[in-house]
This record gives C-alpha cells, sequence and structure tokens, in this order.
C-alpha cells in the first residue's frame, strides 16, 4: 500500500530529511506487511493507494503511560476540584471499588472502547497499566484485559493501598510481591510503583521494583507528581525505562536524569486537570535528558486520549518547541517503552501513521482542540 501525495512527511530520522524530525516535502510512504518499505517521491506505484491529498502525515503516536482498565467515572471529583478541592492519591480507591465490582466482559468493553478512541486520535502503540484491581484476582483480570489490547503491559499492583489494607502498607507491600506479582507477571512485560507521599514510600517502592525485576519485568516509576520525592533518582539508580510525571524536579533530579538513561515522561494533561503546576521540560532537555509526553488516561487525574492536546500544553507552557513536543509523543513514547519499531517512518519501522487535516504538524498546537485526525494507519491499514 502506498500513502501518496503527503505534502509534508515527517520521518523522524534526521537522516531522511530536513532537521531532527526528518522532514521530506512531497512524498509517498510505501507499506508492505505491515511495516514501512521505503520512502519515495510522490507518485509512487502500490496495489493500493491513500491519497494524503497534500496533507501532513506524521509517525503515529506512542502514548508510553495509559491506566484503560477500569470502571466507574470521576466527574463529581473533576467538578469538586475545579471549585477548589485538591487532588489525592486516594481516589485511585473510588475507581478500585467500580473495577472490582464490574463483570469481566464490562471490563473488557469499557478497555476496548476507550483504545478504540485512542487510536481514532493517532494513537497507534500505546502501554496499558493493571493499578485498579489491587487484590489478586482483580489485578489479574485487568493485566488480562491489557493483554488483549497491546504488548506492553504494566503490573500496577503498587498503585495505592486499597482500603482493607489501611494501616498494614507493609503487609500489601509484601503481597504485591509475593501472589500477586507471581499472577500479574506472565501477563505482563513492566512493573510500576506510584512512589508519592499517600502512596508508597521509597523503600517500599524498592521492594516492589526489585521484585518484579527478579520476575523478569522492565522497571517504571510514577514519581515526584504531587511534590518533590525521592521517585525519580530511586528510577535512575536501578535503570528504569522511564520515571512518569517529574512535575517538581529539583536540580539533583535534573542531574539524574541527565546522567542515566531513564527517560523523563510528561504527563501535562494531569497537571492541568489537577491543577499542578507545569513541570519546566526546557530545563530537562537542556540537561541533555531524554523526555517523553504521554496522555496518562484514567478516571482520576488526566482522563484524555487526546495527545494533540498534551502537545499544545507542552509548547504552551512547558518550554518546548512543537518538534520537541511532537518527538517527545512519538519517538520519545517509543525510547520510554525501550522500542525502536515505532514512533518512526524510516523503512523497517512499523506502518503506524496518522494522516492530519493540516498542512503542517504545527496545527496540533495551533489549532488546539480541533479533531486534526483526518485517518489514522495502524500496521499498514487504514483504521475506519
Ligand atoms: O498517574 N499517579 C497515580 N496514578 C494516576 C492517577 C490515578 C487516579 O487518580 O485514579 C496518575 O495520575
Amino acid at each position: 500500500m502506498v500513502v501518496d501525495n503527503i505534502g509534508l512527511l515527517v520521518t523522524n530520522d534526521a537522516s531522511l530529511g530536513e532537521g531532527p524530525l526528518g522532514l521530506v516535502r512531497d512524498a509517498a510512504v510505501v507499506m508492505e506487511d505491515a511495516r514501512v518499505s521505503a520512502i519515495e517521491p510522490t507518485g509512487a506505484a502500490g496495489d493500493e493507494r491513500i491519497d494524503a491529498a497534500g496533507r501532513c502525515v506524521i509517525p503515529g503516536f506512542v502514548d508510553s503511560h495509559t491506566h484503560l482498565v477500569f470502571a466507574g467515572d470521576r466527574g463529581d471529583e473533576f467538578a469538586a476540584r475545579m471549585a477548589g478541592e485538591p487532588y489525592a492519591a486516594g481516589g485511585i480507591r473510588v475507581t478500585t471499588e467500580a473495577t472490582r465490582a464490574a463483570s469481566a466482559g464490562e471490563l473488557t468493553a469499557l478497555s476496548v472502547a476507550r483504545r478504540r478512541e485512542a487510536l481514532q486520535a493517532g494513537i497507534t502503540h500505546l502501554e496499558i497499566k493493571s493499578g485498579y484491581g489491587l487484590d489478586v484476582e482483580a489485578e489479574r483480570r485487568s493485566c488480562e484485559v491489557a493483554a488483549g489490547l497491546t504488548d506492553d503491559v504494566t503490573f500496577l499492583g503498587a498503585h495505592v493501598v486499597p482500603a482493607e489494607y489501611e494501616g498494614r502498607a507493609d503487609d500489601y507491600v509484601a503481597l504485591v510481591c509475593g501472589d500477586m506479582l507471581a499472577a500479574c507477571a506472565p501477563l505482563a512485560r513492566w512493573i510500576d510503583v506510584f512512589c508519592e507521599e499517600g502512596a508508597f514510600d521509597a523503600e517500599q517502592s524498592r521492594a516492589v521494583l526489585e521484585a518484579g525485576r527478579a520476575a523478569g519485568l522492565g522497571l517504571r516509576v510514577h514519581g515526584n507528581q504531587l511534590g518533590p520525592g525521592l521517585g525519580v533518582r530511586l528510577a535512575v539508580e536501578l535503570g528504569a525505562a522511564s520515571v512518569d510525571h517529574c512535575t517538581y524536579l529539583t536540580d539533583a533530579d535534573v542531574e539524574a536524569l541527565a546522567g542515566g538513561d531513564t527517560v523523563a515522561t510528561f504527563l501535562p494533561a494531569t497537571d492541568f486537570s489537577t491543577r499542578q503546576p507545569y513541570p519546566d521540560a526546557r530545563r530537562v532537555l537542556d540537561a541533555g535528558a531524554t523526555v517523553a509526553i504521554a496522555t496518562n488516561c484514567n478516571p482520576g487525574s488526566s482522563y484524555t486520549t487526546s495527545m494533540a492536546f498534551c502537545l499544545a500544553l507542552a509548547v504552551r507552557d512547558m518550554g518546548m518547541t512543537m518538534e520537541e513536543a511532537l518527538l517527545a509523543a512519538t519517538r520519545g513514547g517509543a525510547r520510554a517503552l525501550r522500542r525502536d519499531d515505532v514512533g518512526h517512518l524510516a523503512p523497517g519501522a512499523r506502518a503506524d501513521a496518522v494522516i492530519l487535516a493540516a498542512p503542517s504538524y504545527s496545527h496540533l498546537v495551533y489549532r488546539p482542540g480541533v479533531p486534526l485526525v483526518a485517518a489514522t494507519i495502524a500496521g499498514g491499514r487504514p483504521v475506519s
């Protein structure tokens, strides 16, 4: 198949075109067996042809942080927050109650619908966490639902201490590191922990991450979301693939990120929705660290599948250029998941692309709130 007549193609490969986005004008992308086989000038031949009509084509977004598997709604909590209530980690328990009560069929249908919404917003690859089950069977079931939708499943039993373990956090950590991990590890690629006041302290987080590593999982951390803390430095010390949120960073955190290979993943829609300050991404980029941007789609702190919205916030409020933001939401997301098959459109990459209803990627930021995804192509096939 050929996507032809592309006015402006973003390859994300500097060796293929202009600047860090590897821009090619008047191009065609040839796709075969779900992979990109060539980048050619407009007019390339193929069995099937999609006409991009001179518009801009970008690599599909890679969303490296989502919590799509949940039941229930927290619209009231959001409304209260907009009226001045602060965000607190404890809201997770509300979703846990609804998720445990849902049948397997309901949970699957809700998650499939959200995955579909994300695809239509141009997200062609995503990570999905468990974390709203918080008992052995409900966590296993969440991982199973997630595994039906992606090969980047993250076990997040250590999301918060559930109500029945109130005052016994260490006992809950033992469960997470024992029976829960044993039930979930075969379904997951990653383990994650919410290292934050109100969730798990650094010592508990270390225990969870080390147990996950011993079970063969890669490491991810929720860190420095609601205040300064040890999450970022713990993630770098243990060689986590990514530390996510990074809203409150000290000089020591930035230095650690710059010196390690842990990706700093920003979740700006969360800071929007919880009324936290936006992180200074400029400072992290200038220090030389790798950054990603993800949606953090979840019912409590960021109920959106719009990566375009995240890009607009990152450029408007976090000091990123449009090019840096787009790279962070594609190639950066892939780096945060330690993948090189997605996030770019060079020969050999997965044939995941988005045709924008715009002449340039800059419109993603310039026209906030406007649905600019004209078509999503995933694995070489248009998504209907
Ligand atoms: O990434 N920080 C922890 N977990 C989610 C919030 C989940 C919730 O409030 O339900 C997050 O923001």
